[in-house]
């Protein structure tokens, strides 16, 4: 009987893609996918360090995990990804019975790692890579729809945002070789899959130097060319390497979704300096009278940061100013989480008091549900075109699927299929989705 892993994912869209490629890398080594934590030889935890509440919740899970080992003495527990990479051996050395610590860069490793742990000793790899891309290893998808799949073009980053603890725990950026990229949606559209969300912390900045060198809009234009049943989105840019050049390319190709996410952080230049984010609010706005101009419609959402150190209120009124100036169809918003090792917890005092942060957040958030609301009811009485991802959790009977812009649509269907494109003409909204009927 091949020996069990069972793999759980927290943090964000990139640690999906990386759980896909442990998964690839386990199966190569004979390794079998479990169905549950009780029946798993080997627990892995793909781990997120951005806030410390994403730590908070891993460190819950590694509680209930040794509560297995307490049972099972055989059992491997590993910490993968950021917090490894963060904390490195500080994890065996913690009360939580951890076996492996294994960083993101080191995922080809984890084999051998395995058999290190099973015979009892320590397994850290945490090495960080220049060149590692995994371009050549195809993912296993993992909890997937079959009608949209994650694509990792890129890894690491050079930004160094003071609050970002991301250029620490993943390194520095490299792009994968754009004839993977190609081939993996390809392939995947071959499979059945319908829609792929390219992958990166700052996809602008996407750079292959081969015979022919290639940049972002390149590569959103060879990968738009691969069908156009195929959608194609994006994740994440960075409003200072956002150019024209990119959403020309989506304006010439109906596949590229409408959507673009593009993360604020905050609407005050001063904040924005002392960010390190390298734009002023000008520049930003600037950014959107660009995309509203050559790509009219197209949705846009951003991430929000509250109580970044030494935050005015006069700051916090620019942030909700901006907000209502672009009009966000979607936001994440957090209050600020100092994050050991980062250039703000270095050189900045973290002075905002908690309860004006969560105030300050609460106000973003409240101003953002009213203009979520308003860009919804704006899709009332509109035919849209859905990509059909399943059956919606309720009403019972009823399928879901997602607009270009990223808008959730429920209705009512009994003959159509996940992968499908179909029109829907929008009835109604509630606070998370479009209510509509086929037409
Ligand atoms: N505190 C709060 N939010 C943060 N983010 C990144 N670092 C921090 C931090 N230290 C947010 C940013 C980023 C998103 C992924 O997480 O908004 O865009
Ligand atoms: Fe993703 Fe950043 Fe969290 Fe790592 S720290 S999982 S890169 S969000």
């Amino acid at each position: 009987m091949p020996k069990k892993y069972y793999i759980e994912t927290y943090g964000c869209q990139m640690n999906v893609a990386d759980s896909e490629v442990v998964a690839s890398v386990l199966s190569d080594a004979g390794y079998a996918p479990a169905g549950s934590i009780g029946e798993a030889d080997i627990i892995l935890v793909n781990t997120c360090s951005i806030r410390e509440n994403a730590e908070q919740r891993v460190w819950g899970r590694l509680d209930l995990f040794r509560a297995q080992k307490k049972k099972r003495p055989q059992v491997i527990v590993g910490v993968l990804g950021c917090m490894a990479e963060r904390l490195k051996e500080k994890l065996l050395e913690s009360d939580k019975m951890v076996d492996m610590v294994v960083g993101p860069d080191a995922y080809r490793d984890l084999p051998m790692l395995v058999e290190t742990a099973v015979s009892g000793h320590a397994a850290v790899n945490v090495l960080l890579s220049r060149e590692e891309t995994y371009a050549d290893i195809s993912p296993v998808r993992l909890e997937s729809n079959g009608v949209s799949a994650f694509i990792s073009i890129m890894r690491g980053c050079n930004n160094m945002c003071a609050y970002c603890v991301v250029p620490y725990v993943r390194g520095a950026e490299r792009s994968r070789d754009p004839e993977t990229i190609v081939q993996e949606a390809r392939e995947v559209f071959e499979q059945g899959y319908r829609e792929v969300t390219l992958l990166g912390q700052n996809v602008n900045s996407y750079s292959w130097a081969g015979s022919t060198p290639i940049g972002f809009a390149g590569l959103l234009e060879m990968v738009a060319s691969v069908d156009p049943g195929l959608r194609v989105r994006y994740s994440t840019s960075h409003p200072k390497d956002l150019s024209d050049d990119v959403l020309e390319v989506m304006a010439g190709h109906d596949n590229i979704c409408r959507h673009i996410h593009l993360p604020v952080q905050s609407g005050s230049s001063s904040v924005l300096k002392r960010m390190n984010r390298k734009y002023t609010r000008e520049w930003y706005l600037d950014r959107i009278t660009s995309i509203n101009r050559i790509l009219p419609g197209c949705a846009l959402s951003t991430d929000i940061i509250a109580g970044f150190c030494g935050e005015t209120e006069e700051e916090h009124q620019e942030t909700l100013s901006l907000m209502r100036e672009v009009g966000f169809d979607f936001a994440y918003m957090f209050k600020y989480s100092e994050r050991p090792g980062t250039k703000a917890s270095r050189h900045m005092k973290d002075d905002v008091p908690d309860e004006v942060k969560t105030r300050r957040l609460n106000e973003i958030i409240a101003l953002q549900n009213e203009l979520s609301s308003v860009s919804k009811k704006a899709d009332i009485g509109r035919i849209l075109e859905v990509l059909v991802e399943g059956p919606a959790k309720k009403p019972i009977g009823a399928m879901m699927g997602r607009t270009s812009g990223n808008k959730v649509v429920v209705f009512q269907a009994s003959d159509v299929r996940p992968g499908e494109y179909v029109q829907v003409k929008v009835t109604r909204a509630t606070s998370a989705t479009l209510i509509g009927n086929l037409v």
